[in-house]
Protein backbone atom coordinates (compact mmCIF):
# COMPACT_ATOMS: atom_id res chain seq x y z
CA UNK A 1 0.00 0.00 0.00
CA UNK A 2 1.20 3.19 -0.95
CA UNK A 3 -0.02 6.24 1.17
CA UNK A 4 2.49 8.72 0.40
CA UNK A 5 4.54 9.56 -2.65
CA UNK A 6 7.44 11.68 -2.88
CA UNK A 7 8.55 13.28 -6.36
CA UNK A 8 11.93 14.92 -6.15
CA UNK A 9 12.36 17.38 -8.91
CA UNK A 10 9.49 19.44 -10.65
CA UNK A 11 11.11 19.21 -14.25
CA UNK A 12 9.10 17.82 -16.83
CA UNK A 13 9.50 14.08 -16.45
CA UNK A 14 8.78 15.06 -12.28
CA UNK A 15 5.35 16.96 -13.39
CA UNK A 16 4.03 14.49 -15.36
CA UNK A 17 4.88 11.21 -13.02
CA UNK A 18 2.97 13.47 -9.93
CA UNK A 19 0.21 13.62 -12.41
CA UNK A 20 -0.38 9.55 -12.78
CA UNK A 21 -0.21 8.62 -9.55
CA UNK A 22 -2.09 11.75 -7.99
CA UNK A 23 -5.04 11.39 -10.78
CA UNK A 24 -5.46 7.65 -9.47
CA UNK A 25 -5.88 8.69 -6.01
CA UNK A 26 -2.59 8.83 -4.47
CA UNK A 27 -0.87 11.39 -1.83
CA UNK A 28 1.74 12.96 -3.68
CA UNK A 29 4.00 15.31 -2.79
CA UNK A 30 6.42 17.18 -5.19
CA UNK A 31 9.54 18.71 -4.16
CA UNK A 32 11.94 20.90 -6.23
CA UNK A 33 14.45 23.49 -4.40
CA UNK A 34 14.12 25.56 -7.46
CA UNK A 35 11.56 27.92 -7.08
CA UNK A 36 10.37 28.77 -10.56
CA UNK A 37 10.14 24.74 -11.10
CA UNK A 38 7.40 25.02 -8.07
CA UNK A 39 5.58 28.22 -10.07
CA UNK A 40 5.73 26.28 -13.32
CA UNK A 41 4.55 22.78 -12.29
CA UNK A 42 1.75 24.55 -10.31
CA UNK A 43 0.24 26.43 -13.20
CA UNK A 44 0.75 23.18 -15.76
CA UNK A 45 -0.47 21.01 -13.10
CA UNK A 46 -3.55 23.23 -11.92
CA UNK A 47 -4.89 23.15 -15.61
CA UNK A 48 -4.47 19.77 -16.15
CA UNK A 49 -6.36 19.49 -12.62
CA UNK A 50 -9.01 21.83 -13.18
CA UNK A 51 -9.81 19.57 -16.50
CA UNK A 52 -10.29 16.54 -14.48
CA UNK A 53 -13.46 15.65 -12.79
CA UNK A 54 -11.58 13.95 -9.37
CA UNK A 55 -9.43 16.38 -6.85
CA UNK A 56 -6.08 15.60 -6.82
CA UNK A 57 -4.25 14.92 -3.56
CA UNK A 58 -0.97 16.75 -4.58
CA UNK A 59 1.14 19.43 -2.32
CA UNK A 60 4.30 21.03 -3.36
CA UNK A 61 7.19 21.55 -1.54
CA UNK A 62 10.46 23.05 -1.34
CA UNK A 63 12.19 21.19 1.80
CA UNK A 64 12.98 17.56 1.50
CA UNK A 65 12.09 17.01 5.26
CA UNK A 66 8.72 17.70 4.90
CA UNK A 67 8.63 16.11 1.50
CA UNK A 68 10.18 12.76 1.99
CA UNK A 69 8.31 12.39 5.48
CA UNK A 70 6.66 9.36 6.02
CA UNK A 71 6.39 8.45 2.09
CA UNK A 72 6.04 5.17 1.02
CA UNK A 73 7.96 5.50 -2.51
CA UNK A 74 10.77 8.04 -3.33
CA UNK A 75 10.92 9.06 -7.04
CA UNK A 76 13.98 10.67 -7.95
CA UNK A 77 13.50 12.60 -11.41
CA UNK A 78 16.28 15.26 -11.08
CA UNK A 79 18.51 16.72 -13.89
CA UNK A 80 20.50 13.65 -15.30
CA UNK A 81 23.54 14.30 -13.64
CA UNK A 82 25.34 11.65 -11.69
CA UNK A 83 26.91 14.29 -9.36
CA UNK A 84 23.60 16.05 -8.66
CA UNK A 85 21.70 12.51 -8.19
CA UNK A 86 24.22 11.35 -5.43
CA UNK A 87 24.32 14.57 -3.60
CA UNK A 88 20.33 14.21 -3.29
CA UNK A 89 20.72 10.40 -2.14
CA UNK A 90 22.79 11.85 0.72
CA UNK A 91 20.62 14.39 1.87
CA UNK A 92 17.48 11.56 1.58
CA UNK A 93 19.43 8.75 3.07
CA UNK A 94 18.48 10.19 7.16
CA UNK A 95 15.10 11.18 5.80
CA UNK A 96 13.92 7.87 4.87
CA UNK A 97 11.46 6.00 6.80
CA UNK A 98 12.17 2.22 7.47
CA UNK A 99 10.76 0.25 4.40
CA UNK A 100 10.89 3.20 2.35
CA UNK A 101 11.42 2.22 -1.71
CA UNK A 102 13.54 4.60 -3.46
CA UNK A 103 13.32 4.74 -7.72
CA UNK A 104 15.36 6.57 -10.07
CA UNK A 105 13.96 7.87 -13.70
CA UNK A 106 17.31 8.27 -14.95
CA UNK A 107 17.60 8.14 -18.70
CA UNK A 108 20.59 6.71 -19.08
CA UNK A 109 22.53 5.52 -15.74
CA UNK A 110 22.87 2.15 -14.93
CA UNK A 111 21.16 0.92 -11.42
CA UNK A 112 24.65 -0.26 -10.42
CA UNK A 113 25.96 2.84 -10.79
CA UNK A 114 22.93 4.30 -8.92
CA UNK A 115 22.99 2.45 -5.75
CA UNK A 116 26.60 1.74 -5.71
CA UNK A 117 27.18 2.49 -1.79
CA UNK A 118 23.63 3.78 -1.25
CA UNK A 119 22.35 2.04 2.29
CA UNK A 120 18.65 1.43 0.79
CA UNK A 121 20.51 0.19 -2.64
CA UNK A 122 18.25 -3.40 -2.10
CA UNK A 123 15.50 -1.16 -1.60
CA UNK A 124 16.65 0.76 -5.34
CA UNK A 125 15.15 0.18 -8.78
CA UNK A 126 14.70 2.05 -11.71
CA UNK A 127 11.49 3.13 -13.07
CA UNK A 128 11.78 4.66 -16.34
CA UNK A 129 8.51 6.87 -17.69
CA UNK A 130 8.19 7.98 -21.15
CA UNK A 131 7.59 11.63 -21.58
CA UNK A 132 5.10 12.91 -21.66
CA UNK A 133 4.73 10.37 -18.35
CA UNK A 134 1.06 11.01 -17.53
CA UNK A 135 0.10 9.86 -21.42
CA UNK A 136 2.72 7.12 -22.50
CA UNK A 137 1.95 3.81 -20.80
CA UNK A 138 5.47 2.47 -20.63
CA UNK A 139 7.77 2.20 -17.68
CA UNK A 140 10.90 0.29 -18.09
CA UNK A 141 11.72 -1.25 -14.87
CA UNK A 142 15.37 -2.33 -13.65
CA UNK A 143 16.49 -4.05 -10.48
CA UNK A 144 19.80 -5.93 -9.53
CA UNK A 145 20.05 -10.09 -8.21
CA UNK A 146 20.53 -8.19 -4.78
CA UNK A 147 17.07 -6.46 -5.22
CA UNK A 148 14.57 -7.34 -2.42
CA UNK A 149 12.30 -9.20 -4.74
CA UNK A 150 8.73 -7.63 -3.11
CA UNK A 151 10.02 -4.43 -3.69
CA UNK A 152 9.65 -4.45 -7.68
CA UNK A 153 6.43 -6.66 -7.05
CA UNK A 154 4.68 -3.76 -4.84
CA UNK A 155 5.83 -1.27 -7.73
CA UNK A 156 4.74 -3.35 -10.30
CA UNK A 157 1.82 -3.86 -9.07
CA UNK A 158 1.04 -0.25 -8.58
CA UNK A 159 2.43 1.53 -11.84
CA UNK A 160 -0.47 -1.42 -13.06
CA UNK A 161 -2.86 0.06 -11.03
CA UNK A 162 -2.39 3.43 -12.26
CA UNK A 163 -2.84 1.88 -16.08
CA UNK A 164 0.96 1.87 -17.08
CA UNK A 165 2.34 -0.67 -19.09
CA UNK A 166 5.57 -2.02 -16.78
CA UNK A 167 8.51 -3.59 -18.71
CA UNK A 168 11.23 -5.11 -16.41
CA UNK A 169 14.26 -5.80 -17.94
CA UNK A 170 16.57 -9.03 -17.33
CA UNK A 171 19.65 -7.32 -17.15
CA UNK A 172 20.85 -3.55 -15.68
CA UNK A 173 21.99 -1.72 -18.88
CA UNK A 174 22.44 1.68 -19.64
CA UNK A 175 19.93 3.18 -22.12
CA UNK A 176 17.51 0.54 -21.14
CA UNK A 177 15.55 -0.99 -24.58
CA UNK A 178 13.74 1.61 -25.57
CA UNK A 179 16.77 4.80 -25.23
CA UNK A 180 18.95 2.30 -27.03
CA UNK A 181 16.50 1.72 -29.89
CA UNK A 182 15.93 5.13 -30.10
CA UNK A 183 19.77 6.39 -30.01
CA UNK A 184 20.12 3.69 -33.16
CA UNK A 185 17.33 5.41 -34.92
CA UNK A 186 18.74 9.10 -34.13
CA UNK A 187 22.31 8.26 -35.50
CA UNK A 188 21.42 6.69 -38.80
CA UNK A 189 18.55 9.78 -39.11
CA UNK A 190 21.47 12.20 -38.14
CA UNK A 191 23.73 10.38 -40.63
CA UNK A 192 20.82 10.59 -44.14
CA UNK A 193 20.67 14.57 -43.06
CA UNK A 194 24.27 15.07 -42.61
CA UNK A 195 25.06 13.11 -45.31
CA UNK A 196 22.53 15.53 -47.75
CA UNK A 197 19.98 12.26 -48.26
CA UNK A 198 17.52 14.08 -46.80
CA UNK A 199 16.25 16.81 -44.38
CA UNK A 200 14.93 16.95 -41.46
CA UNK A 201 11.62 17.29 -42.31
CA UNK A 202 11.72 14.51 -44.84
CA UNK A 203 13.01 11.83 -42.25
CA UNK A 204 10.46 13.02 -39.85
CA UNK A 205 7.70 12.35 -42.61
CA UNK A 206 9.09 8.69 -43.63
CA UNK A 207 9.03 7.68 -40.26
CA UNK A 208 5.85 9.40 -38.91
CA UNK A 209 4.02 7.89 -42.24
CA UNK A 210 5.77 4.46 -42.10
CA UNK A 211 7.53 2.50 -39.72
CA UNK A 212 6.01 4.73 -37.09
CA UNK A 213 2.61 4.32 -37.81
CA UNK A 214 3.10 0.53 -37.20
CA UNK A 215 5.24 0.20 -34.59
CA UNK A 216 2.18 1.59 -32.08
CA UNK A 217 0.98 -1.69 -32.70
CA UNK A 218 3.69 -4.14 -33.61
CA UNK A 219 7.63 -4.17 -32.20
CA UNK A 220 10.15 -5.14 -34.63
CA UNK A 221 10.26 -8.98 -34.11
CA UNK A 222 6.24 -8.96 -35.01
CA UNK A 223 7.42 -7.00 -38.02
CA UNK A 224 10.06 -9.14 -38.96
CA UNK A 225 8.05 -12.16 -38.50
CA UNK A 226 5.44 -10.51 -40.58
CA UNK A 227 7.83 -9.34 -43.28
CA UNK A 228 9.53 -13.02 -43.13
CA UNK A 229 12.30 -13.59 -41.62
CA UNK A 230 14.32 -14.72 -44.83
CA UNK A 231 13.37 -11.38 -46.22
CA UNK A 232 15.17 -9.44 -42.74
CA UNK A 233 18.34 -11.89 -43.29
CA UNK A 234 18.24 -9.95 -46.54
CA UNK A 235 17.66 -6.35 -45.22
CA UNK A 236 19.91 -7.16 -42.37
CA UNK A 237 22.78 -8.52 -43.95
CA UNK A 238 22.53 -5.77 -46.94
CA UNK A 239 22.13 -2.87 -44.88
CA UNK A 240 24.34 -3.33 -41.65
CA UNK A 241 27.52 -2.69 -43.26
CA UNK A 242 26.00 0.42 -44.72
CA UNK A 243 24.94 2.10 -41.56
CA UNK A 244 26.52 4.91 -39.68
CA UNK A 245 28.60 3.30 -37.08
CA UNK A 246 29.77 6.71 -35.45
CA UNK A 247 30.81 6.38 -31.77
CA UNK A 248 30.10 10.16 -30.99
CA UNK A 249 27.05 12.59 -30.80
CA UNK A 250 26.25 13.63 -34.16
CA UNK A 251 27.49 16.88 -35.29
CA UNK A 252 24.11 18.23 -36.10
CA UNK A 253 22.85 17.54 -33.17
CA UNK A 254 26.30 18.98 -31.40
CA UNK A 255 26.06 22.11 -33.37
CA UNK A 256 22.53 22.97 -32.68
CA UNK A 257 23.38 22.56 -29.00
CA UNK A 258 26.49 24.93 -29.17
CA UNK A 259 24.22 27.76 -30.70
CA UNK A 260 21.74 27.31 -27.85
CA UNK A 261 19.46 25.90 -30.36
CA UNK A 262 17.98 23.45 -27.90
CA UNK A 263 14.38 22.58 -29.44
CA UNK A 264 11.12 23.43 -28.17
CA UNK A 265 12.18 24.77 -25.14
CA UNK A 266 14.35 27.36 -26.72
CA UNK A 267 12.09 27.97 -29.21
CA UNK A 268 14.57 27.07 -31.79
CA UNK A 269 16.08 23.32 -32.97
CA UNK A 270 15.73 21.48 -35.95
CA UNK A 271 12.82 23.82 -36.74
CA UNK A 272 11.33 26.85 -35.38
CA UNK A 273 9.08 26.88 -32.55
CA UNK A 274 6.84 30.37 -31.84
CA UNK A 275 6.25 32.02 -28.33
CA UNK A 276 5.29 30.32 -25.22
CA UNK A 277 1.78 30.17 -25.71
CA UNK A 278 2.00 29.19 -29.22
CA UNK A 279 4.52 26.52 -27.66
CA UNK A 280 1.84 25.68 -25.43
CA UNK A 281 -0.95 25.03 -27.95
CA UNK A 282 1.62 23.01 -29.96
CA UNK A 283 2.27 20.38 -26.59
CA UNK A 284 -1.30 20.38 -25.98
CA UNK A 285 -2.16 19.59 -29.86
CA UNK A 286 0.34 16.83 -29.21
CA UNK A 287 -0.74 15.41 -26.15
CA UNK A 288 -4.01 14.89 -27.48
CA UNK A 289 -3.17 13.04 -30.55
CA UNK A 290 -1.05 10.76 -28.39
CA UNK A 291 -3.90 10.55 -26.03
CA UNK A 292 -5.94 8.96 -29.12
CA UNK A 293 -3.51 7.08 -29.80
CA UNK A 294 -3.18 4.96 -26.53
CA UNK A 295 -7.65 5.08 -26.30
CA UNK A 296 -7.56 3.45 -29.32
CA UNK A 297 -5.44 1.20 -28.70
CA UNK A 298 -7.14 0.44 -25.37
CA UNK A 299 -10.31 -0.28 -27.05
CA UNK A 300 -8.64 -2.85 -29.36
N1 LIG B 1 12.82 14.62 -20.51
C1 LIG B 1 12.62 13.38 -20.90
O1 LIG B 1 12.10 13.09 -22.00
C2 LIG B 1 12.99 12.23 -19.98
C3 LIG B 1 12.42 10.98 -20.23
C4 LIG B 1 12.71 9.92 -19.35
C5 LIG B 1 13.58 10.12 -18.29
N2 LIG B 1 14.13 11.36 -18.09
C6 LIG B 1 15.01 11.51 -16.92
O2 LIG B 1 14.24 12.09 -15.88
C7 LIG B 1 15.09 12.92 -15.06
C8 LIG B 1 14.55 14.34 -15.06
O3 LIG B 1 14.51 14.80 -16.40
P1 LIG B 1 13.64 16.08 -16.81
O4 LIG B 1 13.57 16.05 -18.30
O5 LIG B 1 12.41 16.14 -16.00
O6 LIG B 1 14.64 17.24 -16.35
P2 LIG B 1 14.29 18.77 -16.12
O7 LIG B 1 15.55 19.50 -16.37
O8 LIG B 1 13.05 19.18 -16.83
O9 LIG B 1 13.96 18.82 -14.56
C9 LIG B 1 14.89 18.49 -13.57
C10 LIG B 1 14.41 19.16 -12.30
O10 LIG B 1 15.26 18.71 -11.23
C11 LIG B 1 15.36 19.78 -10.35
N3 LIG B 1 16.47 19.54 -9.44
C12 LIG B 1 17.80 19.74 -9.63
N4 LIG B 1 18.47 19.38 -8.52
C13 LIG B 1 17.54 18.95 -7.62
C14 LIG B 1 17.59 18.44 -6.31
N5 LIG B 1 18.75 18.29 -5.66
N6 LIG B 1 16.44 18.08 -5.69
C15 LIG B 1 15.26 18.20 -6.33
N7 LIG B 1 15.14 18.69 -7.59
C16 LIG B 1 16.27 19.05 -8.21
C17 LIG B 1 15.53 21.01 -11.22
O11 LIG B 1 15.22 22.20 -10.52
C18 LIG B 1 14.52 20.69 -12.32
O12 LIG B 1 13.26 21.26 -12.02
C19 LIG B 1 16.49 12.80 -15.65
O13 LIG B 1 17.16 11.76 -14.99
C20 LIG B 1 16.20 12.42 -17.10
O14 LIG B 1 17.27 11.75 -17.72
C21 LIG B 1 13.85 12.42 -18.90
Amino acid sequence: MFNKIAVLGAGTMGRGIAQVFAQHGIFVVLYDPNANAIKAAKQALGDKQALGQKEWNLQYADNLTDAVKEADLIIETVSENLEIKRELYRLLTPLLKKDAIVVSNTSTYSLETLAQQQSFAKQMIITHFFNPAAIIPLVEIVQLAETEQEITERVIELLLRCGKVPVLLKKDIAGFIANRLQAAVMREACYLMESGVADASQIDTAMKEGPGMRWAINGPFEIADMGGLDVWEKVTGHLFPQLDPNLLSPESISNKVRLGELGVKSGKGFYEYGDASVRDTQSNEREQKLLQIVKLKENH
